[in-house]
């Protein structure tokens, strides 16, 4: 079946993975990347697909609703993946407005482009069935408690299902919530064809080097200082890129229109743990001591509203699509590790701030 797809935040982290899974896989759909450049957004993830017929990026920003409602028309987009948000928790705690502005008008305006477009058609364009999938968080839960401290993993007794009330903490998952809200409310007032899906914490190439794994790599590598919040007992469960964007495939393809599905790996892991295994396997893959670097660990005044412990339940994703992550952690971790030791030049350019100006100047040009 041919298709025209939006994948809003393609030139972000898991979107770059969910754009190249796409572009790849499905030869006969027209995906159109579309993402405003950021900070965050940098299409030299994207370089191996750039060049491909079926891909088309756009930049623009989601916020800018006659611009979408443009797109959508003129391209007859049936399907969007919408994943574009400010996703940084500590940026959030400085700068709550961008990410209202953002992940909850960006959001509604995405959803409202889509409706002038789809409602007059009855939600099917050319004989396609639309569907509007939103890319959130297990963050939108709230916290749950470490009721097993010590040991081994599940450090607690519960685990977030898709039932779990909202209880969001910081501005980031209070607007992530909002925008999940927005998007349930279009599907009940207006039938747009929605589906929500909510995940955990996501490792692997091409994250922004602000979050923990990537920045504590580089940080290793350059014998910097390994910041840790609190004492480092904070868990979260970890799933690894590639997993979570081919639950994306699947859930747009076969997810059922209304529901919501949380993504996860049952992969629980406390901070300081994780920055432990990353200086093991860091010193390993540079030839140094394992554990020679530990003394880079520094505990730091703790985040604001440090949230205690994500845990998902994805059961329901595995019974009814048969989705279940591929990787190992301890797979994972090196995967990744070695991705940012052999990638030091899209680490050198991200951390100094080129990789803005070289595209910037590539589409001008063009
Ligand atoms: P990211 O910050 O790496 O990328 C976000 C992308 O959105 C960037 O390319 C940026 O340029 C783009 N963008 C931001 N504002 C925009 C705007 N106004 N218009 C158009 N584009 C805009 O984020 P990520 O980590 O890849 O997260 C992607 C999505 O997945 C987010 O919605 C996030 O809430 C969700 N999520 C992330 C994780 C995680 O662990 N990273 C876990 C669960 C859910
Ligand atoms: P992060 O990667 O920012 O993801 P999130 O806040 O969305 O879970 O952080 C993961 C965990 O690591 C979180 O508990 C905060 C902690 N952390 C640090 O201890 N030091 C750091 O420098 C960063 C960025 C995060």
């Amino acid at each position: 079946m041919k298709r025209n797809l939006i994948i809003t935040g393609g030139a972000g982290f898991i979107g770059s993975h969910v754009v190249r899974l796409f572009v790849n896989k499905y030869p006969e759909y027209r995906i159109l990347n579309l993402d405003k450049l950021t900070y965050a957004g940098n299409l030299a993830n994207l370089k191996d697909v750039e060049d491909r017929p079926n891909y088309t990026f756009v930049k623009g920003d989601i916020c800018d609703y006659e611009s979408v409602r443009d797109l959508v028309r003129e391209n007859r987009i049936d399907g969007i993946i919408h994943l574009a948000a400010e996703s940084h928790v500590d940026r959030s705690i400085k700068d709550p407005f961008t990410f209202a502005r953002t992940n909850v008008l960006g959001t509604l305006s995405l959803l409202q482009a889509a409706k002038d477009f789809w409602q007059p058609l009855g939600y099917r364009v050319d004989g396609v069935p639309c569907r509007f999938y939103h890319i959130s968080t297990d963050e939108v839960y709230g916290a749950l408690e470490l009721t097993r401290p010590e040991g081994e993993a599940p450090y607690g007794d519960d685990f977030f299902t898709e039932e779990t009330k909202y209880n969001p903490h910081s501005p980031y998952s209070a607007a992530k919530a909002s925008s999940d809200h927005f998007v349930r409310a279009f599907h009940d007032t207006y039938g747009m064809p929605t589906i929500v899906t909510n995940c955990s914490n996501n490792y692997g190439p091409y994250q922004f080097p602000e979050k923990l794994i990537p920045l504590f790599v580089n940080n290793i590598r350059n014998r910097k200082p390994l910041p840790v919040y609190g004492k480092g007992e904070n868990v979260r469960d970890w799933l690894y890129v590639e997993d979570h964007a081919r639950a994306i495939d699947l859930i747009f393809h076969e997810g059922k229109v209304a529901e919501t599905y949380n993504i996860g790996g049952f992969n629980e892991w406390k901070n300081i743990d994780i920055v432990r295994t990353l200086i093991r396997v860091t010193d390993r893959l540079l030839g140094r001591a394992e554990g020679e670097d530990d003394d880079l660990i520094t505990f730091v005044t703790d985040r604001a509203g440090h949230d205690l412990r994500y845990a998902i339940d994805s059961t329901k994703l595995s019974r009814e699509l048969g989705w279940k992550p591929s990787l190992q952690f301890e797979e994972g971790i090196e995967k990744t590790v070695r991705w940012y030791l052999e990638n030091q030049e899209w680490l050198d350019q991200v951390t100094s701030g080129d990789y803005q100006k070289y595209y910037e100047q590539m589409y001008r040009n063009r």
